[in-house]
């Protein structure tokens, strides 16, 4: 027993040390290429207070945000994609990080004008032509209140759409209603454009597409469509599972620390949000035959547990039966992995 709580004290400690050693230190991206070398379209001085005032503001926000948090080690697409859980201050700066970060890489002195490929082909058969899919983009980057973003996005089920998010909140996020990768964003936010389009939003739009690469957007569109955080992106779409994770966690938990209650009032609520897994439709990534079986498992395995729980079972019945029913649910976030 002494044995073994030492080799817990020292795997808790290591695991300290590991954690103080890997929290992230996010730095501001160096650009491509010198701040006047987008004049005419972005002046030089717009370029370089947007760059090392701005972006380096969120950056070194972020960082003091994050300091000493839980979240400290996760990596900026996990605080982007988790930011309804994080405090405002986190929110805005990963936001503000992120979509900066991806707005200099699209940019170039030596913009490819048009897209190609796999890119072309994608927006002609969704928006018949680049020039109507840069309408699109122009309408949601002009009829968005304040300050945010024009977006095109991959969506899970690896299509293109446009959309636009407030402040610096991006589709990646769950706390957004379009959700997907972003390939294009456009910064609406008047520090982009003000110093030299002052209040002419739309001079700007129209300036913003002659240092828009499309190679690199290209390029995007490609890697987004094989991402993990598409597949990530998707499973969190997927409400159902999210609300019986919630239940789930709410009574496992406190159940095996010896408390019953919230499992013994609850026991009907999950065996609905179970059923409610069954019967409602599966994202496309995860409609297979070995998750469907686990859902099955798992109604059984509720429908079991809620029967005990009315019959008054005892607690360390009830304790192995929850243990049983959170390993089943393990199991199919396990094979959304896959
Ligand atoms: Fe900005």
């Amino acid at each position: 027993m002494r044995i073994l709580l030492s080799i817990t004290t020292l795997a808790f400690f290591f695991s300290i040390s590991l954690v103080t050693a890997q929290n992230a230190t996010f730095t501001l991206p160096k650009l491509n290429y010198a701040y006047n070398e987008l004049e005419p379209n972005i002046d030089a001085q717009t370029m370089e207070i947007h760059h090392s005032k701005h972006h380096q503001a969120y950056v070194t926000n972020l960082n003091k945000a994050l300091s000493g948090t839980k979240a400290a080690t996760l990596t900026l697409e996990d605080v982007v994609l988790t930011a309804g859980r994080r405090s405002d201050a986190v929110r805005n700066n990963a936001g503000g990080h992120y979509n900066h970060s991806l707005f200099w890489e699209i940019l170039s002195p030596k913009a490819q004008k048009a897209p190609t490929g796999a890119l072309l082909m994608a927006i002609e058969k969704q928006f018949v032509s680049l020039d109507s899919l840069k309408k699109l983009m122009n309408q949601a980057a002009s009829t968005r209140f304040g300050s945010g973003w024009a977006w095109l996005i991959v969506t899970p089920d690896k299509k293109l759409q446009v959309c636009s998010s407030p402040n610096q909140d991006n589709p990646i996020m769950d706390v957004s209603k379009e959700r997907g990768i972003p390939i294009v964003g456009i910064d609406v936010w008047e520090h982009a454009y003000y110093l030299k389009y002052q209040n002419k939003r739309g001079d700007y739009l129209t300036a913003i597409w002659n240092v828009l690469d499309w190679g690199t957007v290209g390029q995007k569109y490609e890697a987004a469509l094989s991402s993990p955080l598409l597949l990530r992106i998707e499973k969190d779409t997927w409400t159902a599972l999210k609300d019986f994770h919630t239940v789930m966690a709410q009574t496992f938990h406190p159940a095996e620390e010896g408390n019953l209650k919230p499992l013994r009032e609850r026991s009907a609520e999950m065996l609905a949000k179970a059923t409610l897994l069954q019967t409602a439709p599966i994202p496309a990534s995860f409609n297979k035959a070995e998750i469907k079986k686990a859902i099955g498992d798992l109604v059984k395995g509720a429908t079991d547990l809620d029967k005990t729980v009315r019959k008054k079972g005892k607690d360390d019945v009830l304790l192995k039966k929850i243990t049983a029913l959170h390993d089943t649910f393990h199991i199919i976030q396990g094979l959304c992995e896959e």
